[in-house]
């Protein structure tokens, strides 16, 4: 019986994916470090992981291009393995700025596998994309498609993924996990975690969400003249919560020495936007008010996940269903209306712990 916890450092912890997969790893007997530079996350974060997990939160503030403070964490907490968050992932953005997308997303990773090097931890998780896939000729999409990237955020994501091929060819000490999200929504069940993008939502659940809740007029339906059921995009929708739990099962795979692998995370199963949009009106009881409009630039009709991979390698597959995405995508947006930066009672009727939560104790340079 293993009585001290292993530590995995997540880079980018603090942020959507990272900080619900905090709570996941906690939960399977690990202890989590977050490395996190808090440029694209919020420190109340910190609060609510310790809230929800009942102990203190490890983290450290630093940017993963910081390749000697990164060796230097890894090295202090004795981790078995680390799971790379950090990085950009606005498609959009991408194309406007590709320089910095290449810097931070391959240079990141690059700095955080020379810190493991480093320090002699050679277990990777790396959060990569459906993107990768591009424009698919066909769906449900398996892992041995074609890989086509159409904007630098994909690129990026798949040169990665070579860089990762290329380290393990040359070291097969190195046990590496490529994990290919397709559409991370949803939130934990408890509201006090969940997505708080920064601005106008590029993606639809909150959008949705903002528009339920009041913060925007109306939502734009990006095209109903797709070849899909009723016109609109369907993508394979999946609960934050299974994808926490999908990166749990890759760490465990990794650690029990087991050969290295590359699969989808999804449900195998496709939604529409309006599917979407009913099924969060059934969850939640708002009405969202929406009109059609063109289709936007790079969208493409339809992918969803072929999962059997996951499910044979990792013995993982999703459990929540589309209806439990948008009851908690919802609970979490009531309680935060405007995300961690929420001040206040978030929502009436809802008494949040951490009203007055504004810096968070847990966060300085190395606290244990
Ligand atoms: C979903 C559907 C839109 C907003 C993106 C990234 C991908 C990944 C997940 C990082 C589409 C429609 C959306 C709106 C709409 N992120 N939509 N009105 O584009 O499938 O994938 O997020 O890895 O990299 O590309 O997700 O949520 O933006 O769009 O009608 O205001 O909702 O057209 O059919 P997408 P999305």
């Amino acid at each position: 019986m293993n009585l001290t916890p292993s530590h995995v450092l997540l880079t980018g912890g603090a942020g959507y994916i990272g900080s619900h997969t905090y709570v996941a790893l906690v939960e399977a007997g690990f202890q989590p470090v977050i490395l996190d530079d808090f440029s694209n996350s919020h420190p109340v974060v910190l609060d609510r992981l310790q809230h929800l997990t009942g102990q203190h939160v490890v983290c450290e503030r630093g940017d993963v291009l910081q390749t000697g403070l990164v060796a230097e964490v890894l090295q202090r907490y004795g981790c078995v393995a680390a799971i790379h968050f950090a990085g950009l992932k606005a498609v959009g953005e991408s194309v406007e700025q590709p320089l910095r997308y290449y810097r931070t997303n391959v240079g990141g990773l690059v700095s955080l596998l020379q810190a493991m090097e480093t320090s002699g931890c050679r277990s990777v998780v790396f959060s990569s994309s459906a993107t990768v896939y591009g424009d698919p000729d066909s769906v449900p999409i398996n892992e041995q498609c074609p890989c086509m990237p159409e904007s630098p955020y994909a690129h990026t994501k798949l040169v990665c993924e070579d860089i990762l091929a290329s380290l393990k060819a040359a070291d097969p000490a190195w046990r590496v996990g490529v994990l290919r999200y397709f559409n991370p929504v949803g939130a934990h069940p408890s509201g006090l975690i969940g997505e708080d993008p920064n601005g106008i939502p590029n993606n639809l659940m909150p959008y949705v969400t903002q528009v339920a809740v009041g913060k925007r007029a109306k939502l734009r339906v990006f095209g109903n003249d797709y070849p899909t059921p009723d016109g609109t995009g369907v993508r394979d929708y999946l609960h934050v919560a299974d994808l926490a739990e999908g990166h749990v099962a890759a760490v465990r795979a990794l650690l029990a020495q087991e050969q290295s692998f590359t699969v989808n995370l999804g449900t195998g199963e496709g939604t529409s936007v309006l599917g979407v949009l009913d099924a969060f009106e059934r969850a939640s009881g708002q009405p969202v008010p929406f009109e059609f409009a063109p289709r936007r630039a790079g969208d493409v009709a339809q992918y969803f996940a072929d999962v059997s991979m996951a499910k044979d390698l990792l013995g993982w597959c999703a459990t929540r269903t589309i209806d439990d995405m948008c009851r908690d995508s919802w609970h979490w947006q009531q309680n935060n209306p405007d995300g961690y930066r929420t001040v206040g009672t978030a929502h009436p009727g809802s008494v949040s712990p951490f009203r007055a939560a504004v810096a968070s104790p847990a966060l300085t340079g190395g606290t244990a």
